[in-house]
């Protein structure tokens, strides 16, 4: 069964004069279970898929359904019913997934919400992503690396069916980046959650069950066990990726010849 699906989604953002299509037509699936790596350049759309599967934005065409819901059928309170039944989010920037007044431990706490406090999952979690000596510690004086940590365990909380991470790597070294991705791997063999983790690190990548790219506003490609497949979108768009850019180059011209399981594309000159 799919936990998270998006159907034809297009975002455009309107500042003053100018539109901004981030992404076009976008459509994708993610069973349970998956964890997915959602890679691609910087301004590709990464961010904004992410706060379309979150609830946080509504999108300007095409629908988004989480756990069977349709997003864009559901008013406030139903959205932030589904969102808090369903969702634990990492947002791009660190300190705002956090109550910097809160301790650490205070922090996973209250994620757990109206639920059941379980004392021994917050120290669990807080262990397991390195930060269990400065659990008594504010979250508004940890640094960044610390809160993007922080905001892991915050997220996983609560045992949330979905978890949707924004780069939540990129201000850790080596050791914790690890240490943030097994946790993400455990709880999907252990607890069933399902992952979808923007990163640009490919340790993160390499250690979950899918990849998707997005690139320009569309999904490109999306590889498993290793190997990265061309995604063919609704007009028959394929991206060529930049690796063969060097062979069939932006703007070049091409000739199709088929193939019985396939076509073939080869540069013309002139
Ligand atoms: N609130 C906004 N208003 C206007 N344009 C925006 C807004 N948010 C994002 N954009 C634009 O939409 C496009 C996609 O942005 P997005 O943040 O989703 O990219 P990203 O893949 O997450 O990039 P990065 O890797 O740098 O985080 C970019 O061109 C960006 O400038
Ligand atoms: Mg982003």
């Amino acid at each position: 069964m799919s936990i998270a699906r998006c159907e034809g989604v297009v975002q455009i953002y309107r500042a003053q004069d100018v539109e901004v299509v981030a992404l076009r037509d976008v459509d994708l699936v993610v069973d349970e279970g998956e964890t997915v790596a959602l890679l691609g350049p910087s301004g590709a759309g990464k961010t904004t898929l992410l706060w379309l599967l979150a609830g946080l934005l509504r999108p300007s065409a095409g629908r988004v359904w989480i756990n069977g819901s349709d997003l864009g059928s559901l008013d406030q309170r139903k959205l932030d019913r589904v969102r808090a039944a369903n969702l634990g989010v990492v947002l791009q920037n660190p300190g705002r997934n956090l109550i910097p007044y809160l301790t650490a431990a205070q922090n996973v706490a209250f994620a757990q919400r109206g639920l059941r406090r379980d004392r021994r999952r917050v120290g669990d979690l807080l262990d397991r992503v390195g930060l269990g000596d400065i659990r008594d510690s504010p979250a508004g004086r940890m640094s960044g690396g610390e809160q993007q940590r922080l905001a892991v365990a915050v997220a996983l909380a609560n045992r949330p069916r979905l978890l949707l991470a924004d780069e939540p790597t990129s201000q850790l070294d080596g050791e914790s980046g690890r240490a943030v991705v097994e946790l993400i791997r455990q709880a999907a063999e252990q607890e069933g959650t399902t992952a979808v983790v923007v990163t640009h690190d490919k340790a993160v990548s390499d250690g979950l069950s899918r990849t998707v790219t997005i690139r320009d506003g569309r999904v490109g490609s999306e590889g498993r066990r290793g190997e990265n497949l061309v995604v063919v979108g609704r007009e028959g768009a394929v991206q060529v990726p930049p690796e063969y850019h060097h062979l069939l180059p932006p703007g070049s011209r091409a000739r199709i010849e088929p193939l019985a399981d396939g076509v073939v594309l080869r540069r013309v000159e002139g």
